[in-house]
């Protein structure tokens, strides 16, 4: 035993849908390898029941002061918000993405990997040592929320809406200079830039420009920079020009699902919202969303949000727990226990004892 148990507090918010089966997972996970740290360190988790069924009772999605009350925590472990019966805007306005700017978690980290043993959707010579790291700005960009209605008044048909995209320099900078120090950790150190800068002649116009300038404080990082319906295509077709990808709130949101789809599985895409500056914390999650079409059923991937748990012990500074969490992973999906999205059998919870019982394995073997 060492003398002092190092305690993390958790801020659990499973939300709605499959989110909660698949929290329940990770945290299992996060349990074990505390009980088995020797009393290096634990978890106190406080669990928080917003979402769409508290908004149905409350009128609201959280509590009024709800992120001040997360600024307490270490982390904040998130599930999935929406489900039939509340708008969705309603609902990822009023939960994530008030968590998310409420926090300025500015940065969040998308890594799209191809374990072994999951049926590929991608027919790729070297498909086998593919991995990349998406970075999606998580502030502003066309996220910013400005805009508006009106002139429903004048009679059916006549309804207006604005909606803006706002890119700061700022905004712009921060993330860019994030995507090029990861580059110099990774074996390849290379950052591809993705914009619409050619139709989108302002915001984008100006992230280009940023990226111009801040590339020339990284020498040693390769760049490379491709229009979004490019890089769609990239994704698909020569994957293995990727290493770190950065790009705007919506364009790297949907590059996660196309580059976790290629892979498998939405329910194997794994993120972190960062406050890179840790002045407020960060928030962990899978990438999918509440899969209201197979909530309940026991069957959803847990793989998305174990590996976010892994993301979440990483910045914990656990940094050899998330190694092992990310080596039990692989061995479990290359062992053929696989959930029915990536053509297996098993059900939520058991590729969850499989993990365990891999970690076992992996603990007694270092
Ligand atoms: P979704 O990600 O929930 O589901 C898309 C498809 O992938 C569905 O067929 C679903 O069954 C499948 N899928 C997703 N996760 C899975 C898992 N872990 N295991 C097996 N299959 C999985 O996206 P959809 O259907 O567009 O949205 C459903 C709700 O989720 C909406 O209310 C939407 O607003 C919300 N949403 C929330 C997000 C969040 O909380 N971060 C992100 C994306 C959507
Ligand atoms: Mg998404």
């Amino acid at each position: 035993m060492v003398d002092q148990t190092n305690v993390f507090k958790i801020a659990v918010i499973p939300g709605d849908g499959i989110g909660g089966e698949v929290v329940e997972q990770g945290l299992r996970v996060m349990n074990h390898l505390a009980e088995n740290s020797d009393g290096r360190f634990s978890f106190q988790t406080d669990y928080f029941p917003w979402g769409c069924e508290y908004y149905l009772k409350t009128g609201k999605m959280m509590d009024e002061d709800g992120v001040d009350t997360l600024r307490e925590y270490d982390a904040i472990y998130f599930g999935a918000v929406g489900f039939p019966g509340v708008p969705d805007h309603v609902s990822l306005w009023g939960l994530r993405l008030a968590i998310c700017q409420g926090m300025d978690q500015w940065a969040n980290i998308r890594p799209i990997e191809f374990l072994p043993g999951v049926p590929r959707r991608l027919n790729h010579p070297s498909v086998d040592t593919l991995n990349w790291i998406l970075i999606r700005e998580n502030s502003e960009g066309e996220y910013s929320g400005i805009g508006g209605r009106n002139f429903s008044g004048r009679g059916p048909g006549k309804e207006v809406a604005v909606q803006s995209a706002l890119f700061t320099e700022h905004g712009c900078e921060r993330i860019i200079r994030f995507a090029f120090d990861l580059a110099r950790t990774r074996k390849r150190k290379k950052v591809t830039s993705v914009t619409k800068s050619n139709a989108q002649q302002y915001g984008m116009v100006l992230w280009d420009e940023v990226f111009a300038r801040v590339s020339l404080d990284y020498p040693d990082v390769e760049t490379d920079q491709w229009l979004v319906d490019a890089m769609a295509a990239n994704f698909v077709l020569r994957p293995e020009e990727l290493e770190v990808v950065v790009a705007s709130n919506l364009f790297a949101d949907i590059l996660s699902d196309l580059g976790s789809a290629l892979a498998g599985s939405l329910g194997l895409a794994a993120s972190a919202n960062l406050n890179p500056e840790k002045k407020s914390p960060s928030m962990f999650e899978s990438v999918h969303g509440s899969a209201p079409d197979i909530a309940g059923k026991g069957i959803s991937n847990p793989i998305g949000a174990i590996g976010s748990a892994a993301l979440m012990l990483d910045h914990l500074g656990l940094k050899k727990e998330a190694e092992q969490i990310h080596q039990a992973i692989a061995e479990t999906t290359r062992q053929g226990i696989l959930t029915r999205d990536i053509g297996g059998h098993y059900d939520t919870e058991e590729i969850t004892d499989a993990i365990l019982k891999n970690l076992e394995t992996i603990n007694a073997n270092v």
